[in-house]
């Protein structure tokens, strides 16, 4: 065993490299950035003219930031901020909303700080901010990047009007395990999908121009791989190849730098053995050199200090590593501000790397003219305006994915229900949930402004709505305990509400079921308290008593269709055995209840498709379609117990099929949909063309028909597979995806564009790369795709 190198040798080592790879900014290095106004003279001057006034404590001020409001994660300090900000302490506050409340602390860091820095004010702004909309991971099964432009742009202005000028968000770690609840702030389990919503998202909110009245800084989290929490437990660490880091993991993030997102934040877990706030390989190698960044890192809340839990030192010290690793600004923590002067002041921090920190924040700052309009105009009181409402509801329209509609012997197929249906029973908890149906993680929203699935149905129906709740959404006590946890400004106490008695209730749902021609079953999860940060949950299945309601309303023999309302995938096999038709609703905001019946009636043919597997059991977790191949793979039938040796010996389970319930792309419609054979223009070409020029060199064609009776919007997928790489590739992967409305009897011809940006995977020795291999290629409705054809890339 080797001795232990000296200390002093390490951090010199560091520095040397801290300074080759960071301290000079890659727009002054010449290389162009991602963002030309975080980089523009203007910006910089401004800047560094500012912080030749500042001292090192406002300096350090710069990089600190409290949440002064309600806390959406444990606080770390009681402070009031008052005199924090007026010292220039404090350069960025979060959770707090609201045009007075933002000015109040806007005018004392302008009039009273001596160098009236304006305060940067951030929010977790996710789903949108007043007007709520349906949750990212619906939104991504919408498979429209122009949805996700919408949602943002709205979040945006609305953000904007109540003193916000930085959202939290978009969130595009990948999420490959449903157990993990922070899946539904995600766009799924795809890169390539994930990246087209990313850049959708930084652009809605952005504009391409930060300086812009109505334009916020957008931050793109967790950086990194926080979704790859291990067992899918929150906080958990995350360990996997760089190779899987950097074809999966990354790359949804750089889409976003790509974009010019202004800021990043880093994630709570570990990557292979470093705490993701502290580790300088992903936050400056990759974030700063690779991928030239030129905005502000902060930390999510409290992860500097956390990373003493991670053990690798004290409260100085975990400061000092987030910081050279490339963190520099610290949310809800009390570390920057105050033990990062001493170590500048005894030499351990350059005091370089501190004022490059403060640089990035600043030009942040510059950029949104916060220095020229730091305050907010008071305006009228939010009000979901039917303008506003249209716009929830056609997106909340199009992220409903309509996962089965088998045909019932005597009525045909349950969906779309006709608008004459006679009586009409109502069941479950979710039905009538105005704070569920709201969604996991709006701090802003308003549960008063959600119309739910009861109050749309009953405009519709009037009497001849028959309505019961059936059972609570968890049972017993467990429902009001958890729902008086005060989470995002929601302080409920429920603790002394009487516990629902579900035995009786299902009873009342049963007979309510029995008087009606059909039943609508509302079930899911306690979306608000159980999805989302801090709620991975070990089953899948809906809470509480829900499935042994939905067995006693099956058990009557109505005809049931069960609306599902979670924000993650739920494990649905009885459902999917037992019940004819289930749509999957997510949680849809504000127009909840119209847009379900938008597409229950039919003025909506449904065309979402899932962007995450459906397990058929929580033991296949993590389920993802993008799986590598293996020597041994799944043969015969999987259904049952093997019956010989070659059945017996294959990568499989037991008792269950390998595959998903319902698979990554999978989603039905009101029509039906043809695909032609597809074609390739080339079937062969020189891999020199392919990675000298990085434009298409491919089309992928094929025909799609609509051979049904009605108006319909068709997901078109393309998936490929490179069958003979140096390194193994996925079995499939998705590369291209197209929305396209056809009326019944009409044929379009969609094409693909394939180049090097489809076709390239990391090697071995991490380059990206294009071999002389196969593609396999496969265009479809779902990542089941049967129609297939080829490609030969050639020396
Ligand atoms: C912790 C969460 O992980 C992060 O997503 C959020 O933006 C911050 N808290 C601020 O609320």
């Amino acid at each position: 065993m080797t001795k232990l190198r000296n200390p002093a040798v390490s951090f010199a080592i560091f520095l040397l490299l801290y300074a080759l790879l960071a301290v000079v900014p890659a727009s002054a290095q010449g290389h162009p950035t991602p963002n030309s106004q975080l980089a523009s003279k203007d910006v910089n001057s401004r800047v560094e003219s500012l912080l030749k006034e500042m001292t090192l404590e406002e300096r350090i001020g710069q990089m600190v930031q409290y949440s002064a409001g309600f806390a959406t994660g444990p606080s770390a300090s009681n402070l009031t901020y008052d005199e924090l900000v007026a010292k220039g302490q404090v350069g960025s506050m979060l959770n707090v909303v609201g045009a007075e409340r933002t000015n109040h602390y806007q005018h004392i860091a302008m009039e009273k700080s001596r160098l009236h820095i304006p305060i940067l004010f951030g929010l977790d702004v996710i789903h949108g901010h007043r007007t709520t909309f349906p949750v990212p991971l619906a939104i991504a099964a919408s498979w429209d990047p122009e949805a996700a432009e919408t949602v943002a742009r709205v979040g945006a202005q609305e953000a904007r009007a109540d003193g916000i000028a930085w959202v939290f968000s978009p969130m595009v770690d990948i999420a490959r395990d449903p157990r993990w609840g922070r899946i539904i702030e995600s766009n799924g389990e795809d890169p390539y999908l994930s990246s087209a919503l990313a850049r959708a998202w930084v652009k809605g909110y952005q504009q391409g121009d930060l300086s812009k009245p109505d334009s916020v800084a957008a931050c793109v989290k967790h950086f990194a791989a926080y979704g790859a929490a291990i067992a899918g437990r929150d906080y958990n660490a995350a360990d996997m190849s760089e190779i899987t880091l950097r074809q999966v993991y990354l790359k949804p993030y750089h889409a976003a730098v790509d974009a010019g997102v202004a800021t990043v934040m880093t994630s709570f877990n570990s990557i292979n053995g470093v705490p993701a706030t502290a580790d300088l390989f992903t936050l400056t190698h990759i974030l700063r050199k690779e991928w030239r960044f030129d905005g502000f890192v902060v930390s999510d809340w409290g992860a500097i200090a956390e990373l003493k839990n991670h053990s690798i030192g004290d409260g100085p010290t975990v400061a000092r590593k987030a910081l050279l690793a490339g963190t520099d600004m610290d949310m809800e923590g009390d570390l920057y501000g105050t033990v990062i002067a001493a170590q500048v002041q005894s030499g351990k921090i350059p005091e370089s790397v501190v004022d490059e920190a403060v640089r990035r924040i600043l030009r942040v700052k510059f950029a949104l003219g916060l220095f020229d309009h730091p305050y907010t105009v008071v305006g009228p009181a939010y009000t979901a305006t039917p303008e506003r409402r249209e716009t929830a509801r056609k997106v909340a329209d199009e992220t409903m994915v309509l996962l089965k509609n088998d045909p019932v012997e005597g009525v045909g197929e349950l969906l779309p229900l006709s608008a004459k249906a006679k009586t009409v029973a109502l069941i479950g908890p979710m039905a009538d949930d105005a704070q569920d149906l709201l969604g996991a993680w709006t701090v802003a929203g308003n549960p008063k402004d959600v119309i739910t699935l009861k109050a749309a149905l009953g405009e519709q129906f009037g009497d001849k709505l028959l309505y019961a709740p059936g059972c609570g959404l968890l049972s017993g006590e467990d429902e009001n305990a958890l729902k008086s946890v005060t989470f995002a400004g929601s302080a409920k106490n429920s603790a002394n509400e009487p516990v629902p008695d579900d035995g009786k209730m299902i009873a009342e749902a049963v007979e309510t079921a029995r008087k009606a021609d059909v039943a609508i079953m509302a079930l899911g999860e306690p979306t608000n308290w159980m999805e989302g940060e801090a709620a991975s949950r070990a089953h899948l299945g809906f809470t509480g008593n829900q499935e042994k309601l939905l067995e006693a309303v099956v058990a009557t023999g109505k005809p049931v269709i069960l609306v599902v309302l979670a924000g993650r995938p739920l494990e649905l096999k009885w459902a999917a055995e037992h019940v004819p038709a289930i749509l999957e609703a997510w949680s849809p905001g504000i127009e909840a209840g119209p847009a379900i019946v938008d597409i229950l009636f039919g003025a909506v043919n449904p065309s979402g498709k899932l962007p995450s597997s459906f397990p058929r059991a929580v033991g296949q977790e993590p389920l993802y379609y993008a799986q590598m191949p293996t020597g041994r793979p799944a043969r015969g039938d999987l259904s049952r117990m093997p019956r010989d040796a070659a059945e017996k010996f294959v990568s499989r389970y037991m008792d269950e099929p390998n595959s998903a319930l319902f698979p990554f792309g999978w989603g039905l419609s009101y029509t039906r949909f043809s695909y032609g054979e597809p074609t390739v223009d080339r079937a062969e070409v020189p891999v020199h063309e392919v990675v000298d020029d990085h434009n298409p060199v491919v089309t992928v064609s094929v025909d799609v028909r609509n051979t049904g009776s009605v108006a319909g919007t068709e997901v078109v997928q393309l998936y490929i597979r490179n069958t003979e790489a140096s390194v193994e590739q996925p079995v499939r992967e998705l590369k291209g995806f197209a929305r396209v409305t056809l009326v019944p009897g009409e044929t379009k011809r969609v094409t693909f564009p394939v180049g090097f940006d489809e076709l390239n995977f990391y090697s071995a020795d991490l380059k990206k790369t294009v071999e002389p291999t196969s593609y396999d290629i496969w265009v479809g409705g779902s990542s089941l795709a049967p129609a297939g054809t080829s490609l030969k890339i050639v020396e």
